[in-house]
């Protein structure tokens, strides 16, 4: 016998196709309809979506696969929902919100540990538990909302470290083959803020658990140089992971707009990667553009910083505030719908194309 749960209360399409798409074992499965999901993601924007459930187990993945691939329902991963925009007509087909906790040490040595991870435990809570360990890695990514499942797919990253550092492998569910495959650091192609995930295995893959290696030894300068500018200003040399973590998460509550009080995706676009040739012909024009050199004669060009050069540091277009601290986020003060984020973002995508001939990408996701 096979059962699905209808959250009493909330409206739903139709019961006995829900019926027929979510079924296994004698689980029960709750499925919710018609959810508006603007309030599952921190910009607070989107229309609904036709079916969302939650996940707990890798089994609850595979299953909700192969009734959603048997109905040809389109299935989305939801994490936080901080790095996901949605659109206003919604989504027809079924959220899958992960929620698989877990946090295991794999294995122990006098250099380091490797853990492995659930894709839906909370990624600061995670970074919060290594650096109580002791462990060094990851706590310069500290206070980044979202989920574990979802720093693989942006490579997450701040104050100098990435995710891609210190990512031995990931399990992910395999869509097409209807199982859980393992894929290498190099298998994932990371970048700066990319991965196979997010591009050329966009929508085949469902990330289950991340695999990482932290180490025993205090992190070490350089340091990023905002980080190093803090801890210099407050006399800091002894550096601990516990030390880095509470000055990243005290220059990112100074910095960024909490998600929680100010609707925000975190930086709503990349910062722009161009060649040498083209640095040289920015530079002709603008002598104090900000770069850094990333290898391979590319150049990483801060994007907030091209954005305040236009002049709309600050500036609220249709319900959607430039972020007066970093032109980067993107704040939903007032917008009622995705058509507004749409225009602000038209607008200064065209701003810092008239004045730069650069065009600048977005971050986050979108459903
Ligand atoms: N800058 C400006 N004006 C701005 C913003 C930045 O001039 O409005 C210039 C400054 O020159 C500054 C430089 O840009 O020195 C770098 O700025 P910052 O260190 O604040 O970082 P960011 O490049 O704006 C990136 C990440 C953040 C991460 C920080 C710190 C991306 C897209 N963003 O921002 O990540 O926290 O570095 O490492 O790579 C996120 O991905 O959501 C995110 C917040």
């Amino acid at each position: 016998m096979s059962y699905v749960r209808i959250v009493p209360g909330v409206p739903y399409v139709n019961e006995s196709e829900i019926w027929f798409i979510f079924c296994y074992n004698t689980s029960y499965m709750d499925v919710r309809t018609n959810i508006p999901l603007k309030n599952f993601t921190t910009m607070k924007l989107g229309g609904n979506a036709r079916f969302m459930t939650d996940v707990f187990s890798k089994e609850d993945v595979r299953q909700l696969h192969l009734n959603a691939q048997k109905q040809n329902l389109p299935v989305f991963t939801l994490g936080g929902g901080s790095n996901t925009i949605v659109k206003d007509e919604g989504f027809n087909g079924i959220v899958m919100r992960m929620r698989i906790p877990g946090f295991e040490v794999e294995s122990d040595d006098i250099f380091g540990t490797t853990i492995k991870v659930g894709a839906g435990e909370n990624w600061d809570d995670v970074v919060k538990k290594t650096v109580e360990m002791g462990l060094s890695g990851i706590e310069a990514m500290s206070g980044i909302p979202g989920t574990v499942g979802a720093a693989p797919v942006q490579n997450i990253g701040a104050y100098g470290q990435e995710i891609a550092d210190k990512l031995i492998f990931v399990n992910v569910y395999d869509h097409q083959a209807g199982f859980v495959v393992t894929k290498t650091n190099q298998q994932c192609k990371f970048s700066y803020r990319d991965s196979i995930f997010r591009g050329e295995a966009k929508g085949l893959y469902t990330i289950v658990d991340v695999t990482l290696r932290l180490h025993k030894s205090n992190p070490e300068p350089p340091f990023y140089s905002t980080l190093q500018t803090y801890l210099d200003e407050h006399q800091i040399s002894h550096y601990t992971p516990q030390v880095i973590r509470d000055a990243v998460l005290a220059i990112r509550e100074d910095k960024l707009p909490d998600p929680a009080k100010l609707p925000n995706a975190g930086s709503f676009f990349k910062n722009t990667i161009i060649d040498e040739w083209q640095l040289n012909e920015l530079l002709k024009e603008y002598d104090d553009t900000p770069h850094y050199e990333m290898g391979d004669k590319r150049y990483k060009i801060p994007t907030g910083w091209l954005i305040e050069q236009t002049g709309k540091k600050g500036q609220l277009i249709n319900g959607i505030r430039v972020h007066d601290k970093n032109c980067l986020v993107l704040i939903n003060e007032s917008a009622s719908s995705y058509s507004d984020l749409d225009a602000a973002r038209s607008e200064i995508i065209g701003a810092v194309r008239d004045k730069f001939r650069i065009a600048i990408e977005q971050e986050p996701l979108e459903l």
